[in-house]
Order: structure tokens, then sequence, then C-alpha cells
């Protein structure tokens, strides 16, 4: 059965077949091999790894189908990118959708490290994808520069809306987080930490 590519992401390259979508992680090759097939290999194991685990969580992310050293294959979601629906849609609601989630995830400590309206799929309801970056922990500070990834990615992606967006996403996450308050106030410093980066 033949397989086409449908997206070429910054890590990977995306095939369907039927319903099957199979992620792909390119070499590098500004990467030395050693360290490029490493990485891809590590990465790879830990998206699969993360992926069964939302299964188990009946969280909205892709089925894991099948997993080898630089492979997934996973459930194609047949649906836009929030990136290129968000402005025409219910942008409120989809926000707070968003916080609630994202609490959900960091209640059973995942951290998603790269939520982006990219990695967003609008399926009836919001799924996630692109795990490859995330991670299990129980810190505070983990969970507050997610946060902060994602304000900066609605910044840059969404500049008209991303401030409404941020505040109800914002909202949602503060009530159904756990620490939500002590997660919060990391994330003012971890945001104010990076405002001054950027001035220097
Ligand atoms: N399971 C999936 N179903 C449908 N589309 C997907 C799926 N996984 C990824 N994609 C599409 O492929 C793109 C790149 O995949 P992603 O996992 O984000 O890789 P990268 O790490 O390269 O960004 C996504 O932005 C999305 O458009
Ligand atoms: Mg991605």
């Amino acid at each position: 059965m033949n397989s086409k590519m449908f997206a070429q992401g910054a890590e990977a390259k995306l095939y369907r077949k039927n319903n099957i979508a199979i992620k792909d992680r390119t070499k590098k090759s500004y990467r030395l091999p050693e360290i490029d097939k490493r990485l891809r290999k590590s990465r790879t194991k830990k998206e699969a790894k993360i992926l069964e685990k939302l299964y188990k969580l009946n969280f909205p992310a892709p089925k894991l189908i099948h997993c080898s050293e630089d492979k997934i294959d996973m459930e194609f979601l047949d649906g836009p990118k929030l990136r290129d629906v968000l402005e025409k849609s219910d942008y409120q609601r989809r926000s707070k959708e968003i916080g609630k989630k994202l609490a959900f995830l960091h209640n059973h400590d995942i951290i998603h490290q790269d939520l982006t309206t990219s990695n967003i799929i609008q399926m009836k309801e919001l799924y996630f994808i692109d795990f490859g970056l995330s991670f299990f922990s129980q810190r505070i500070e983990d969970k507050a520069v997610d946060i902060h990834l994602f304000r900066q990615a609605l910044e840059s992606k969404h500049y008209t809306i991303w401030k409404e967006c941020f505040k109800t996403f914002l909202e949602e996450y503060k009530k159904h987080a756990n620490q939500s308050k002590e997660i919060l106030e990391r994330y003012g410093k971890v945001a104010s930490r990076g405002r001054n980066k950027q001035a220097w």
C-alpha cells in the first residue's frame, strides 16, 4: 500500500497510509551521526511512551499503533491544525479547552514542552500531538515553563487575539490544575526572566 507524505515538521516527515499517520524522524546532517541517531531514537521512544500513557488516561491524542527505532505509526487525525482555524473558530471556548487539558496533563505530571497551535488538531474536541520533547515531571518550574512556551506560541502566531485567548486559557488552567497558585506564581517569574533576556 502506498503512503503519501502530507506534512513535514521541524523533526519529522509525516506519511499517511489509510487511517495511519507515520512519523518518520529524518536524519539531520548538521548533527554528528552518532548524536543524531541517539536523539531520533530517544525522541521516538519518549513520544511512544507518552502516547501509550495518554491512551490509558483517555486523553485526546493519537492512538499509538506501532513504534520502531525512528518511526511511529499512530492514528491519523483527520482535522485542521488549530493554528489554521483558531481566529475563525470560537477561540474563547477553544482556549478554555486547552487550559483544562493542559491542567489535566500537568496533574498527571506530563510536561508537553512544545505546546503550540500547530501541535493541536481540531476534531470534535481538541487533540494534542507532537510529544517528542515531552517528559514526566512533578516540578513547578517545568509546568510554569510549559505555560510560558504556550504563551509565546500564541503571541507569535495569533497576535490579534492572543491576549484574550491566553487570559481565558489561564483562568481555566487555574481552576483545574493542582498547585495552580504556585505554578502561576512561578510562571510570572519565568515570563519576566524571558523579558529580561530579550532586553539584553
Ligand atoms: N496523528 C496525526 N494525525 C494527523 N496529522 C498529524 C499527526 N501527527 C502529526 N500530524 C501533522 O504533521 C505535522 C508535524 O508533526 P509533528 O508531530 O508536530 O512533528 P514535528 O516534531 O516535526 O513538528 C503536525 O503539525 C500535523 O499537521
Ligand atoms: Mg510539531
